[in-house]
Order: structure tokens, then sequence, then C-alpha cells
């Protein structure tokens, strides 16, 4: 590209006065990467874009007081962050192109360090609107921005911990978390949900590789995913057994929306002659009764496959020769009775994801 356009493009965006620069201005040399992102859920974390927070949200006491505090971590480069967090009256404004940019490219890019809260954490943002942080120390230079290498956050893939480490509601209770015993310390979350993939990471050098920017998890690309929980069978005498073998650093599931499944079948000359159901949850409540999240005051409820646990789930169905067992592990992103409360009607909210399939034959 010719220094020229590069001015030009620098110019433009100084024209729009944005803090942040806007995600379509990462397009034109990273078009891979920007492809990604809008599959993630960072590119559809908006009130717009993302119907189930919404339909959370509008329940949400703070919702009738304008007070949007979700734009800290759901659309953090909203212009007026400050207004929109305020109970003003002020809610969001589709309208506003800053509000558009869920999680943004720019704005995670400038993250330079992490402060702990006792709510949720905050991200610290460095001042230098044009320079980004990032993890490839062999960069070559870019016409756009100014790159930094050595921020130890992007380095050691602990970026995350800002939005990700834990949200408490006002009465301590941790509603969301991967780091509810601060187990997580060192687990690298760049390694599993942003693998290398093919492709280059601009279109100014050819690179064999890139850091995936769909963010794999529970909405899309869960297939890159699916190897880090292993289902295994061991059969005996009497019965058998099944058992999730966990290798996340955190819970299978998160946000207590979800819900997720086993389903366990014996197949016998092409007929079930066995099923059974396993229900893998985590519900929040008060006296013992589940209640919205920011009205819980304890687990009411805790069967979630936990980080790096191995659940071993035992049957007591004799098994002959040529059987075969087949194993489903999968989710919903919201319970069914919940989206019906929530009046969420998109299918996608409910509708099962098989996160893995094993099938065994009894030898
Ligand atoms: C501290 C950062 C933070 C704040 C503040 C925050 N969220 Fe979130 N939210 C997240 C993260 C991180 C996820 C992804 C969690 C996951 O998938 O496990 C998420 C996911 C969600 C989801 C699931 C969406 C889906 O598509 O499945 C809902 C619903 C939600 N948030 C509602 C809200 C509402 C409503 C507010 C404001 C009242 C809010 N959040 C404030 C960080 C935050
Ligand atoms: C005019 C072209 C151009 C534009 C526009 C552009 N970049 Fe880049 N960017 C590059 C080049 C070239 C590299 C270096 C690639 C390499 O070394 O292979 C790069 C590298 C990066 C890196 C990697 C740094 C590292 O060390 O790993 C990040 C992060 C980045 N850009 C973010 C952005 C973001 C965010 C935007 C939009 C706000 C953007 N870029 C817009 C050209 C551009
Ligand atoms: C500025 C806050 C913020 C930062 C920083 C952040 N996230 Fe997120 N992330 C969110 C929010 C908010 C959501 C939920 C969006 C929604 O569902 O509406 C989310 C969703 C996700 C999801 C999708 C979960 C699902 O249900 O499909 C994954 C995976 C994820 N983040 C991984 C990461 C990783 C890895 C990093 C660090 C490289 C990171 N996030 C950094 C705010 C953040
Ligand atoms: C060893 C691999 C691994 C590491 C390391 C890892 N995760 Fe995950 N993560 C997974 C798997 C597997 C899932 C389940 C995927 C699914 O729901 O389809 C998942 C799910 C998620 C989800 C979606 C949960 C939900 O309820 O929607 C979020 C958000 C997430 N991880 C964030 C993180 C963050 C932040 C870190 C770093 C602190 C991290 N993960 C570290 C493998 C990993
Ligand atoms: C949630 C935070 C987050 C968001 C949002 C995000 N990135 Fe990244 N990005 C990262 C992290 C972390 C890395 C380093 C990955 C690694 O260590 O392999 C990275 C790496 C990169 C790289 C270097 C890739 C490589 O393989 O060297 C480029 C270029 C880049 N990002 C551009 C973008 C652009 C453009 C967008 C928006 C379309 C974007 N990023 C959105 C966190 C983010």
């Amino acid at each position: 590209m010719s220094r020229k356009v590069a001015l030009l493009l620098a110019l433009s965006l100084l024209l729009l006065g944005r803090e942040f620069a806007p995600n379509s201005s990462c397009k034109e040399c990273h078009p891979l990467i920007w492809k990604e992102y809008q599959t993630s859920m960072h590119g559809n974390s908006t009130i717009f874009k993302d119907p189930i927070h919404r339909a959370v949200w509008e329940k949400n006491p703070a919702s009738k007081k304008g007070a949007y505090t979700c734009a800290k971590c759901h659309t953090p480069a909203a212009d007026n962050l400050k207004e929109l967090i305020a109970p003003n009256g002020i809610g969001p404004d589709p309208d506003n192109p800053t509000q558009n940019d869920g999680v943004a490219c720019a704005y995670c890019h400038r993250i330079e360090g992490i402060k702990i809260g006792e709510k949720s954490n905050y991200n610290i943002i460095s001042a230098h609107q044009r320079r980004y942080f990032g993890a490839r120390e062999d960069h070559i230079e870019s016409p756009f921005h100014e790159i930094n290498s050595s921020n130890p956050n992007f380095l050691n893939g602990n970026v995350c911990m800002g939005c990700h480490s834990h949200k408490k509601n006002k009465f301590g209770l941790n509603v969301c978390s991967t780091n509810e015993h601060g187990e997580i310390e060192n687990a690298n979350c760049v390694s599993c949900h942003m693998p290398q993939v093919e492709g280059s990471v601009s279109n100014l050098k050819e690179r064999p590789t890139h850091a995936f920017h769909g963010f794999a998890g529970a909405h899309a690309h869960w297939d890159l995913l699916k190897r880090y929980i292993d289902i295994e069978f061991m059969p005996h005498l009497k019965g058998f057994e099944i058992a999730l073998n966990s290798k996340i650093p955190h819970a299978f599931l998160l946000h207590p929306a979800r819900v997720a499944f086993m389903k366990v079948q014996v197949l016998r000359d092409g007929k079930t002659i066995f099923e059974k159901g396993e229900t893998l949850v985590r519900v929040l409540g008060a006296d013992g009764k589940p209640t919205p999240p920011w009205l819980a005051r304890e687990v009411v409820k805790d069967t979630m496959l936990k980080a790096n646990e191995k659940r071993i789930f035992k049957y007591d169905q004799r098994l002959e020769r040529g059987d075969q067992v087949v194993v489903t592990l999968g989710y919903r992103l919201v319970k069914p009775p919940l989206a019906k409360k929530l009046g969420i009607e998109e299918e996608f909210a409910t509708k099962p994801t098989i996160f893995k399939r094993e099938v065994f034959t009894l030898p």
C-alpha cells in the first residue's frame, strides 16, 4: 500500500474523532481476522446483535433507570460509556456507531493491564490511540498503527481476565466466572480459544497461520474445543461406566443461563434397549429456589462439570458382544423454561448443540 493511501486512511479516522478506531478500519489489511471476528460473540456482544443479552437486560431492574452497566464489558468502546452506565435514563442507542462495535478490535488491543476488582475486574486502557499490543515478536511494521509486543498480558494469554475473571451481584454471589477460586492463574485462554489457523495475519505479508478471531465458544466454532473433553467407556461384568474427562481449567459451561446434558443409549441389533439422560447445570437462587442472577444469594444446585474434573457415571445395564453404546454430550444456551420466561423466541437459544458424540462397540 502506498504511503498516500495510508495517510488518507489515517486522516479519515482522525476526522471521525473516535477514541477507538472502528472495527471497519481493520478490515482492509486484516480481512481474514475481520471476517472471523464477525462470527464471534465479541463481534456480536451488543444489545442490538445479541437477543439473549437483550432479553436479560430488559428484565434487569437497572434497565428501568437506563443504567446500562453491561456496557463496561458488552460495549466497552462506546464514546459515551460513562453516561451510558449511569442511572440517568440514557439507554443504548442503535444509531451510535461506537455502540455497535461490541468488544472492539482496538479496545482489546489497547488493554495495557488489568485491575482486580471486588465485583468484577477492570481493564486499564493505554493512552496511545493507535498503538496496538500483540504477541508476535517478528512482526513487520504497519502503515496504520504502531505495534507493541512486550505486554505480558498478551504474551501469557491473560488479556481476557478484565472481563472474564468473575462477575458478582450485589449480594457478593459469583454469577459467572472462569476464576472462582483463583484456580486459573496460569491458564492460557488464548491457546484454546484463539488457536493458530490457516491464513495470513495481514495482506501485507504472507504468513502460513494467524490467531483465530472467531473466539471458539458455546455459540460458535465449538468443534475447535471438543478435544478438551474426553468421553471414556469402561465395560464390566454387571454393566458399564462412562466418564467425562475435562481438561478445561474452568467449568464446562459458565453462564448461569446454560444447561448441558449427556445422553447414553445402548443399541442392540439396531434397536435402542437402554437410554438414560443426565443434566449438568448450575442453578442460582435464594431460599433454595431459582431466581434471576441479580436476586440470587446462593448456588441452589450445581451439577456442572467442573474445572479439570473427571466425572464417572455408572449404569447397571448388562452389555453383550456387538452392543453399541452411544454417548452424546451437548447443551442449550438458555434453559427452555428460562427462555420462555424471558420471552426469547429465537430458535438458536434453546435448540440443542451437540458438542461431542462417541460410539463404543463391545468387542
Ligand atoms: C464484568 C464484565 C461483564 C459485565 C459488566 C456484564 N457482562 Fe454479560 N457477559 C460477560 C461475559 C464475559 C460473558 C460471556 C460469558 C459466557 O459465555 O460464559 C457474558 C455473557 C452474557 C450473557 C449470555 C449471552 C449469550 O448470548 O448467551 C448474558 C445474557 C449477559 N451477559 C447479560 C448481561 C447483562 C444484562 C449485563 C448488565 C446488567 C451484563 N451481562 C454485564 C461479561 C459481562
Ligand atoms: C494499512 C494496513 C493496516 C491496517 C488498516 C491495520 N493494520 Fe494491524 N497490522 C498491519 C501489519 C502490516 C501488521 C504486521 C503483520 C505481520 O507482521 O505479519 C499488523 C499487525 C497487527 C497486530 C499484531 C501485532 C503483533 O505483534 O502481534 C495487531 C494486534 C493489529 N495489527 C491490530 C490492528 C487493528 C486492531 C486494526 C484496526 C483498528 C488494524 N490492525 C489495522 C497493517 C494494518
Ligand atoms: C472487554 C471485555 C472482554 C474481553 C477483554 C474479553 N471478552 Fe470474551 N466476551 C466478552 C463478552 C461481553 C462476551 C459475551 C458476549 C455475548 O454473548 O453477548 C464474551 C464472549 C466470549 C466467548 C464466547 C462465549 C460463548 O458463549 O460462545 C469466548 C470464547 C470469549 N469471550 C473468550 C475470550 C478470550 C479468549 C478473551 C481474551 C483473549 C476474551 N474473551 C476477552 C467480553 C470480553
Ligand atoms: C484447555 C482449553 C481451554 C482453556 C485453557 C480455556 N478454555 Fe474456555 N472453554 C474451553 C472449552 C472446551 C469450552 C466449552 C466449549 C463450548 O461450550 O462449546 C470453553 C468455554 C468457554 C466459554 C463459554 C462458556 C459459556 O457458558 O458460554 C468462555 C466464555 C470461555 N471458555 C472463556 C475462557 C477464558 C476467559 C479462559 C482463560 C481464563 C479460558 N476459557 C480457558 C476450553 C478452554
Ligand atoms: C477479546 C480481545 C481481542 C479482540 C476483540 C481482537 N483481538 Fe486481535 N488478538 C487478541 C490476542 C489475545 C492476540 C494474540 C494471539 C496470540 O497470542 O496468538 C491477537 C492477535 C491479533 C493479531 C496478530 C495475529 C497473529 O497471529 O500474530 C492481529 C493482526 C489482530 N489480533 C487483529 C485484530 C483485529 C483486526 C480485530 C478485530 C476484527 C481483533 N484483533 C480483535 C485479542 C483480541
